[in-house]
């Protein structure tokens, strides 16, 4: 069986204790952190920014998996990095300088990661995949935590499994949004799993564990 990795989102974390669920995540086998970037505008959402995710960097020592849902990216991306995003992930919606974008996160040496609202059809990212090294479905509407999974978006990984066959390209294959013991099996073909509220809910070893075990 492939590697699985689960990137636990601290969006349904304790925001008042972020290094002490960090830490927790941590022990309890997570692989990345996943940290959502909600600027009122692209999402009807305000989250955290550059200052949270430069502490966060500071108190963590798995690598920072920072989801970017904020409109044109480009005026961002050099604070994101030096704040310590080991992946960072714009929306291809959210910009015309897509290319640029995961050219300077590359050059700057973290990974660059693309993503798509549920609206939007997958083929648009493929003039992009060569300069990503992580493909983010998301099976929510962004903007929130403790969305029902949408089944509809689970022929988008399945594509992308076979571009990536097809073209011998590496990025990997992540999802994000209601993904728990229930949803999971939908895209096993996926490569990094981001939870939520599934993990912060409840036991954090044991939902990992059995997110990894499915
Ligand atoms: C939604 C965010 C998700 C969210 C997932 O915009 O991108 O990362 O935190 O939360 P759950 O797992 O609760 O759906
Ligand atoms: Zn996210």
């Amino acid at each position: 069986m492939a590697i699985k990795w689960v990137a636990p989102s601290i969006l349904a974390a304790d925001f008042a204790n972020l290094e002490q669920e960090i830490k927790a995540v941590q022990l309890a086998g997570a692989d990345l952190i996943h940290v959502d970037v909600m600027d009122g505008h692209f999402v009807p959402n305000l989250t955290i920014g550059i200052p949270v995710v430069e502490s966060l960097k500071k108190v963590s020592s798995l690598p920072l998996d920072v989801h970017l849902m904020i409109d044109r990216p480009e005026r961002y991306i050099d604070g994101f990095l030096k704040a310590g995003s080991d992946y960072l992930t714009i929306h291809i919606e959210s910009t015309d300088q897509v290319k640029q974008c995961l050219q300077k996160i590359r050059a700057y040496g973290a990974r660059a990661g693309l993503t798509l609202r549920p609206g939007t059809p997958i083929e648009q990212l493929f003039p992009y995949l060569e300069l990503c090294d992580l493909v983010l479905v998301m099976t929510v509407e962004p903007g929130f935590g403790g969305q029902s999974f949408m089944k509809d978006q689970v022929v988008k990984v399945e594509k992308l499994f076979e571009e990536r066959q097809k073209r011998g390209l590496k990025y990997k294959i992540e999802v994000d949004g209601g993904i728990t013991d229930q949803t999971i099996s939908f895209v096993q073909s996926a490569d990094i799993f981001v939870a939520g509220n599934y993990i912060f809910k409840n036991d954090y070893k044991t939902s990992i564990d059995k997110l990894k075990s499915l």
